[in-house]
């Protein structure tokens, strides 16, 4: 059931006494407070458990509302801005000094973006200044992308009155934002997504750089800590197989598996088989929807097959396989 307009109203209430809402947006939802409410902006690290050097984006309306957070907004950035906003694209640039510095994990930039989906966009009008918004979940945990999700995580924060989640139903695209640096000399993604770094190339007429790898927390001079190396990752172990690989571990592995799968196609001694669309999209809207399912289910292990990767959808497989590769560990 998606939130009505005296929802909304509450929620907008909660967020001016600096209390916790959490929000739909396309990619996933997000736990939400007033960017300028260093009090309120504190209590999502605590509940989240976040390190405090992890930066948190800042959610706008829209372009005007961006460039009251940076001083530098840049051609670059409006034409960002116009061909992808309100969407799946954060930008990081120059802090402004009214943006409080834990919520750039005191650094010198800031990530914005603006989200599509009209019940959150309707809230920041509203409030009328920048929410931040990490994902609503325990920190390092599965990205939520429904309200129940919400709840699963945070139902102690919702019971005792800290938090309230705006249901807006389940979220399309399903896997966080592409988060991309105009920081630099070039523009460089930190975070791939389901817009390319083809097509922020294609809009700037420039080159786009993107960082692979991996940090962690304790390298310090974190560029973008959502490449921490795990991440995204279910409670149960993960590991990615080869659809000709499962059959063998299956029978080898004495705890019960759940499988989650692109084929369709059982295999014998799978406690669970939880099927997964084969083209990207549908991939990445169902992804941490599955996960958490397979979490769910009392599997002592999740086996993933390995989806494609290039074709058609090429850069969202890339964004998949950067989540999926921070899901599972590698087999020893
Ligand atoms: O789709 C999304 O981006 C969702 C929805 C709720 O908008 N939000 C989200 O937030 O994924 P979070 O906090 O889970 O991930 C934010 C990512 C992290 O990898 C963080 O390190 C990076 O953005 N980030 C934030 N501020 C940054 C900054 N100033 N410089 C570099 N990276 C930054
Ligand atoms: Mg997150």
């Amino acid at each position: 059931m998606s939130a009505g307009p005296e929802e909304i109203a509450r929620a907008v209430q909660r967020l001016r006494a600096g209390g916790l809402v959490a929000f739909p947006t396309e990619t996933v939802y997000g736990l939400g407070a007033i960017a300028r409410d260093e009090r309120a902006v504190e209590r999502v690290f605590l509940v989240k458990g976040r390190p405090a050097a992890n930066p948190l984006i800042v959610h706008v309306s829209g372009e005007e509302m961006a460039r009251t957070l940076t001083t530098a907004w840049s051609d670059h950035a409006s034409a960002l801005a116009r061909a992808f906003w309100p969407g799946p694209l954060t930008m990081v640039v120059r802090r402004a000094p009214s943006v409080p510095a834990i919520v750039a994990g005191g650094g010198e930039t800031v990530a914005i973006r603006c989200p599509a989906h009209p019940l959150t966009l309707a809230l920041i009008e509203m409030v009328g200044e920048g929410i931040v918004g990490p994902s609503a979940n325990r920190s390092g945990h599965v990205s939520p992308t429904s309200a129940a999700h919400v709840e699963d995580e945070f139902g102690t924060e919702i019971r005792n009155g800290e938090m309230m989640v705006l249901d807006g139903g389940a979220c399309r695209a399903g896997i966080e934002s592409t988060v991309v640096s105009l920081v630099g000399s070039e523009a460089t993604v930190l975070r791939p997504g389901v817009i390319g770094a083809s097509e922020i190339a294609s809009v700037l007429g420039a080159r786009v750089g993107s960082r692979s790898g991996s940090e962690s927390v304790s390298d310090g001079a974190m560029s973008s800590p959502g490449r921490m190396e795990t991440h995204y990752a279910p409670r149960t172990r993960a590991v990615m197989l080869e659809r000709a690989e499962i059959a063998r571990v299956v029978g080898d592995c004495n705890v019960p598996v759940a499988l989650i799968a692109i084929t369709g196609v059982g295999v014998a001694g799978v406690h669970r088989v939880i099927e997964i669309p084969r083209d990207a999209i549908g991939y990445a809207s169902s992804l941490y929807r599955v996960l958490r399912e397979a979490d769910a289910s009392g599997a002592g292990l999740i086996v993933i097959e390995r989806p494609p990767e290039g074709g058609e959808d090429a850069e969202i497989w890339t964004a998949i396989h950067d989540r999926l590769r921070r899901a599972t560990t590698p087999r020893a």
